[in-house]
């Protein structure tokens, strides 16, 4: 699915390449003398060719690099549900009954399985931020209400983990946190 979306978002923007690229040469004026780069319209056309380029080699470098696919592959070892509102987040092994909706106190990984979190909402949009033990952000959806949104991490190395809220979501946001551990 993310695939075909994909294909079809670099076909769109092939197309409309092409459709500037007609426009462009079939809308050349006459009347502008010169040779070469002397020429101003030449000048336009290779530096836009060269931007094109430079562009579409950098676009097919890094769009298979983005998040969207890591570990798309793989089956995880666990799947951990979580659902935010303000101003907390519930992390369990099964799924979150949104009228009844309960948590685990603690969560435990084991370094370097695949875990998928499912990110939802029960309110208003929050963050899903992980902060490693050093305190760095390394992963990172949001929580929005209505869509379940999958993020896939493996987690090298052990310790305790912080979970932090990355979007204003009332008076108390920044006090809205967790965490998990990794053994
Ligand atoms: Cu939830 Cu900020």
């Amino acid at each position: 699915m993310q695939y075909s979306i994909l294909l079809l978002f670099l076909i769109l923007t092939a197309l409309s390449a092409l459709v500037f690229t007609f426009v462009f040469i079939s809308s050349k004026k006459v009347g502008i003398s010169g040779q070469g780069l002397s020429n101003p319209l030449q000048k336009r056309f290779w530096f836009l060719l060269i931007l094109f380029v430079v562009l579409g080699i950098f676009a097919s470098v890094t769009i298979p690099r983005s998040p969207y696919f890591l570990f798309a592959d793989e089956v995880p070892a666990r799947v951990v549900h979580v659902a935010a509102r303000q101003f907390a987040f519930l992390l369990s092994d099964k799924a979150i009954d949104p009228e009844n909706p309960e948590g685990k106190d603690s969560i435990e990984f084991l370094a370097n399985e695949l875990v998928e979190f499912r990110v939802t909402s029960l309110d208003v949009n929050h963050g899903f931020a992980i902060y490693n033990p050093s305190n760095r952000l390394i992963a990172q959806t949001q929580a929005m209400p209505g869509y379940v949104n999958r993020l896939r991490w493996k987690f090298k190395e052990p310790g305790k983990y912080t979970i932090l809220c990355l979007e204003f979501c009332g008076m108390a946001h920044q006090v809205m946190r967790s965490s998990f551990t990794v053994k």
